[in-house]
């Protein structure tokens, strides 16, 4: 049964908490997060990236996802993150997936509304879901954005715009970047309250890598509803295949297995802390 995105997150918005969103991008990765959310009884999102879509390929993707879904007692989504790219959408919604983010951020206003109201109306089409970004947020998630801000505009406007397209949540500029921080960001909370009194839109904070629990908990009071960790999730599979690997020449031990076992290990245990911060833990 494909869940809906935006109910997990108005369930959320009413009770004060986030949805933790993981982006995966193999069967390792996505079993780990999976397991993870049972662990925890925690509803889930696991988005792809693009580029991960193509290369997995939509079908295959989805069928993985639906195997482990229907393994788990928890509600968990799947949605495309930042996409561009129309063909890819057009997979997308032809699968069914829960949801997927349209990132219009490299275009002007007008081009961005225009483009926004038609995937909303294929998406819708086919039932799925769209968070829509129009400004930027800092950073290339897996080949997708710019590390400066292009477009930047007034709440209001950014309501009213996401009204007018019909998208059913929203990713704003607060402060985060994709990635690794260098220095302390600049937060802006204050700016997802602004968004939340101004529309029922859930909000979406994208950067979680790197915030502090603090840092999260005044976002998560301020609205936001689904925050996005994929770097985190990246270098716990990496460290410790690299850990692995190491001992394996040492030892002149060469079991793939053993690799998949350990990365799907570290990662269940990298995010198992969001579900406790962002309040879901507990939920599902
Ligand atoms: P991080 O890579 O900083 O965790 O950000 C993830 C994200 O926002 C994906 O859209």
């Amino acid at each position: 049964m494909r869940y809906s995105t935006s109910s997990l997150l108005k369930a959320a918005q009413g009770e004060g908490y986030a949805v933790p969103a993981f982006n995966v991008f193999d069967e390792v990765s996505l079993r780990a997060v999976m397991v993870a959310a049972a662990r925890a009884h925690s509803p889930v999102i696991v988005q792809l990236s693009t580029r991960t879509a193509q290369s997995i390929g939509v079908p295959w993707a989805t069928r993985l996802f639906e195997h482990c879904r229907d393994e788990v007692a928890v509600p968990a989504a799947l949605h495309l993150d930042h996409c561009p790219d129309r063909a890819v959408i057009a997979q997308v919604v032809e699968a069914g997936w829960s949801s997927l983010l349209f990132d219009a951020s490299q275009l002007d206003f007008d081009q961005a509304m225009r483009q926004t109201a038609e995937v909303v109306e294929l998406a819708h089409r086919g039932g799925v879901e769209v968070e829509s970004e129009i400004e930027n947020i800092v950073g290339v998630e897996d080949g997708v954005g710019s590390d400066r801000i292009v477009h930047a505009y007034s709440v209001e406007r950014l309501v009213e715009a996401a009204r007018g397209a019909g998208v059913d949540f929203l990713a704003p500029q607060l402060g985060t970047a994709h990635g690794l921080y260098k220095g302390r960001p600049q937060l802006l909370p204050e700016r997802a309250a602004r968004f939340r009194e101004l529309s029922d839109l859930p909000v979406v904070l994208h950067g979680g890598t790197g915030l502090t629990d603090h840092e999260f908990r005044s976002f998560i009071a301020a609205g936001v509803a689904k925050i996005n960790v994929s770097t985190a999730i990246k270098q716990s599979y990496m460290k410790s295949s690299l850990a692995f690997l190491r001992t394996a020449e040492e030892t002149d031990a060469w079991e793939p297995g053993g690799l998949f076992r350990a990365a799907q290990r570290a990662v269940a245990e990298a995010v198992a802390p969001f579900f406790e911060v962002f309040g879901s833990a507990g939920r599902a």
